[in-house]
């Protein structure tokens, strides 16, 4: 039976080729530079096709795709819903703070019960993160750039990835929390393994040796 593995184009692909590579699976073409969404493998049997990294989860989800590989970040604000998550690949490692501006003294605004305007893509992770501190938010949702959000007094806050600290230095902002350590996973459709076992099996186990840390 055909599988299909859903992989998104940037930072995931980048680093998922040379562990596909290392699992001895190689797409036909390039799939950074193809326009193709759907690309063959030298797998037999075993498709890519390329999504945006957020609709990772909904392909797998709905068994359009029998695996993929999708960031811890958006696996939690999609809810990890109908998905079974065998592995931690390694891949794409960062962390999802909370940052504001260097002049900022977010301690005294939590201290005071000050009501915090932020803004993130990650609006249910954040929701969940400040109602448990017990911190009153206003969420701002944006698709991107977030950095420059309390530079223009949008926010006094962002949630957002943070991997070497060099965006946020160059906007002067600074880490005040850590939500999470993020990697990438791979999750796989729950009826695919039940179905399509003997192929998705093996697929793990050779993605399972050839990642890394
Ligand atoms: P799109 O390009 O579709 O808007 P995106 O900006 O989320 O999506 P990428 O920047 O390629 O796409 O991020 C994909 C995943 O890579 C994220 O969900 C996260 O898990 C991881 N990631 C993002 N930024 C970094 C980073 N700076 N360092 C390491 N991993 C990162
Ligand atoms: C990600 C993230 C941060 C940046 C952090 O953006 O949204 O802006 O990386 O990395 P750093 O700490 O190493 O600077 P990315 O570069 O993927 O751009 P994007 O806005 O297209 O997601």
């Amino acid at each position: 039976m055909a599988i299909t593995l859903a992989l998104a184009k940037g930072r995931i692909l980048e680093e998922a080729v040379p562990l596909l590579e290392r699992a001895g699976i190689r797409p036909a073409e390039d799939p950074e530079s193809s326009r193709k969404l759907i690309l063959g493998t030298n797998r037999e049997g075993l498709r890519l096709i390329l999504v945006r990294a957020a609709d990772v989860p909904t392909y797998v989800q709905y068994g359009a795709a029998d695996l993929g590989v999708a960031g811890l970040d958006l696996l939690a604000e999609h809810g990890g819903e109908g998905l079974y998550q065998p592995l931690d690949l390694g891949i794409a490692r960062c962390r999802l703070c909370v940052a504001v501006s260097e002049g900022f003294d977010y301690g005294a605004a939590v201290k005071q019960g000050a009501r915090l305007r932020v803004a993130t893509k990650y609006i249910g992770t954040a929701r969940e993160h400040f109602a448990a501190k017990g911190v009153h938010v206003d969420l701002i949702h944006l698709y991107g750039s977030m950095e420059l959000a309390p530079l223009v007094g949008l926010a006094d806050a962002i949630v957002d990835l943070v991997d070497t600290g060099n965006t946020l230095r160059a906007n002067k902002l600074r880490v005040v929390e850590e939500i999470m350590p993020v990697s990438s996973r791979l999750i796989v459709n729950p009826a695919s393994l039940k179905l399509k076992r003997s192929e998705v099996a093996p697929l793990i186990a050779l993605l399972g040796a050839a990642r890394r840390g």
